[in-house]
C-alpha cells in the first residue's frame, strides 16, 4: 500500500476553523454528562480545583505537544509519529504511541457513540413532550427501559455512527469545518442561554458553592486519578484526536496560544455545564445523581415540571448532541485519516469502513446495559471495562511516552522551531514537559494501578 505524499493532507482553511474543531472536539460528553456528576462524586470544588490544576499545568503542555508532532508529521498520527521519529535519528517504535492513539480512539467512539444515541433519542422525546410532568420514578425507569431494551439502543448508536460518518466522509474542508463552523458557535449560545435560565429560575448560589467550595475530606488518589483522566479525556489528549488535527495546520498558527485557547473554552464550558445544571437540580429540591443517571435521570424531572420545559429540555438535549457530534467526528477521524492516506481507499471508503467496525464494536456496549448486562470483562460492565482501559491506562500511558519523546528525545531546537514561542514561554513549557507531565502522570498512575 502506498501513502499518499505528505504535501497531499488536507489544511484547515483558517485558524478560527482550526480552533472550533479543537474545541469541538474537547467539549463533549465529557464537559456536560461526566465533569457535573464526576465533580460532585469528588468533592465539589476540590475535584473542580484539582481538575483546573491538571488541565492548564500537564493539560496545555500535552496539547502544545500532540498538536507540534502532527503538524511536524503531516500524516495520520501514525505516520506522523513515525516520522518524526526517523527524522530525529530515534527508533520507529516510537509510531507506538500514534498507534495507541488510533486505537484508543476507536475504543473510545465504540462506545461514546452509544451516550450519543442516548442523548438524540432524550432530544426527540423532549420534542414530543413525552417527559411532561413525569416522576422521579418515571423519569428513572425511562432511562432504564431505554438502555434495556434489547434493540432500540442499537438503532439510536446506530443513527448517532450514521450522523458521524456523514460528516468525516466529507473531508476536511467539506465536512468537518462547515459542520464545527455551524454547530460550536450554535452550542455556546445554547449553553450561556440555559445558564442565564438557571441563574434567573434557579438555585445559583447553592450551585455555585457547590461547585466552588471545596471539601478536601473526600479527596484520595483515586479521586485524583479520576480529575486526571477527566481532564485527560476532556481536552481529547493521547488518543490520536488532538495530534491528527494538529496534522492539518499551516506552519503559520501558533500552537501555544492555541492550546491555552481550547483548555480554556473546554474548562469553560465543563464549568459552565456545571452552573446550567446544579441550580436546576437544587431548586427542584433533587439530589444531584453520582452517576450517569446525572443528565439522564435527575434533569428530565426538572424538565418535566418547569413551565416551559419542552423548549429548555429540548434546548438542553441538542445542546448536549450537538458536543458529542463535533467529538464523535474528532474520534472517528484519526482511524479514518490513517486509512484514507493510502492510495487503496479514498476518504469515503475509509470513514464507511471504520464506522461500521466502530459501531459493530460498540453495539456490545450499546447492549451492555439490557441483553448482555450479565456479561462482564475482569469484573466489570462492558462500557466500565473500556473506559477504564482507555481513562486508566492507554490515555496515562500515551501521555507520559509523549511527554518524555517530545521533552527528552526530539532536539531543543526542532521544537523552539517548530513552536516559535517568545521567552520565556518557551522555557516554562520546555520545563512542564521534560519535567512535570512525565513526573505527575507517573506517580499518579503507579499509586492507583500499581498500589501503594
Ligand atoms: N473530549 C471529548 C469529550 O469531552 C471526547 C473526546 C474526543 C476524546 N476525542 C477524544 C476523549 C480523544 C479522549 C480522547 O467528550
Amino acid at each position: 500500500m502506498a501513502v499518499k505524499p505528505a504535501s497531499e493532507h488536507a489544511h484547515w482553511s483558517s485558524r478560527w476553523a482550526f480552533i472550533m474543531a479543537a474545541v469541538g472536539s474537547a467539549v463533549g460528553l465529557g464537559n456536560i454528562w461526566k465533569f457535573p456528576y464526576e465533580a460532585n462524586s469528588g468533592g465539589g470544588g476540590a475535584f473542580v480545583l484539582i481538575y483546573l490544576g491538571f488541565v492548564f499545568l500537564i493539560g496545555v503542555p500535552l496539547l502544545v505537544a500532540e498538536l507540534s508532532l502532527g503538524r511536524r508529521g503531516q500524516l495520520s498520527p501514525i505516520r506522523s509519529m513515525e516520522k518524526v521519529a526517523k527524522e530525529e535519528g530515534r527508533r520507529t517504535a516510537w509510531s507506538l504511541i500514534g498507534w495507541s492513539g488510533v486505537i484508543g480512539s476507536f475504543i473510545v467512539i465504540s462506545y461514546y457513540s452509544v451516550v450519543g444515541g442516548w442523548t438524540l433519542s432524550y432530544m426527540i422525546q423532549t420534542v414530543l413532550g413525552n417527559l411532561q410532568g413525569i416522576t422521579g420514578e418515571e423519569a428513572v425507569a425511562g432511562f432504564d427501559a431505554l438502555v434495556t431494551n434489547p434493540w432500540m439502543p442499537l438503532v439510536w448508536h446506530g443513527l448517532f455512527m450514521g450522523i458521524t460518518v456523514g460528516i468525516v466522509l466529507r473531508g476536511i474542508e467539506g465536512g468537518l469545518e462547515k459542520a464545527v463552523t455551524l454547530l460550536m458557535p450554535a452550542l455556546f449560545i445554547l449553553l450561556i442561554g440555559m445558564v442565564i435560565y438557571a441563574g434567573v429560575t434557579g438555585d445559583f448560589a447553592a450551585a455555585v458553592s457547590f461547585l466552588f467550595q471545596p471539601d478536601w475530606s473526600k479527596l484520595d488518589a483515586d479521586v485524583i486519578l479520576s480529575a486526571l483522566g477527566q481532564s485527560f479525556f476532556s481536552l481529547s489528549l493521547a488518543q490520536g484526536s488532538i495530534m491528527v488535527y494538529g496534522s492539518y495546520l499551516t506552519r503559520q498558527v501558533k500552537v501555544g496560544k492555541a492550546a491555552v485557547t481550547i483548555a480554556a473554552a473546554d474548562s469553560g464550558v465543563a464549568l459552565l455545564a456545571g452552573l446550567a445544571i446544579f441550580p436546576i437540580v437544587f431548586a427542584y429540591g433533587l439530589t444531584p445523581g453520582k452517576e450517569e443517571g446525572l443528565v439522564f435521570q435527575t434533569l428530565p424531572i426538572a424538565f418535566g415540571q418547569m413551565t416551559g420545559g419542552v423548549v429548555i429540555g429540548t434546548l438542553f438535549f441538542g445542546l448536549l448532541t450537538v458536543a458529542a457530534i463535533t467529538s464523535a467526528i474528532s474520534l472517528l477521524e484519526p482511524s479514518v485519516s490513517y486509512l484514507a492516506e493510502t492510495d487503496k481507499f479514498g476518504r469515503k471508503k475509509a470513514a464507511f469502513i471504520m464506522g461500521g467496525a466502530a459501531f459493530a464494536f460498540g453495539s456490545f456496549s450499546s447492549l451492555g446495559y439490557g441483553i448482555l448486562s450479565d456479561v462482564t470483562i475482569f469484573g466489570q460492565s462492558i462500557i466500565g471495562f473500556k473506559t477504564y482501559l482507555t481513562n486508566n491506562l492507554m490515555m496515562p500511558m500515551a501521555g507520559l511516552f509523549t511527554a518524555l519523546f517530545v521533552g527528552w528525545f526530539v532536539s531543543r531546537k526542532a521544537m523552539m522551531d517548530e513552536l516559535a514561542m517568545e521567552e520565556p514561554w518557551f522555557r516554562v513549557w520546555y520545563f512542564l514537559v521534560r519535567f512535570i507531565c512525565p513526573t505527575a502522570i507517573a506517580v499518579i498512575f503507579y499509586h492507583v494501578v500499581i498500589g501503594f
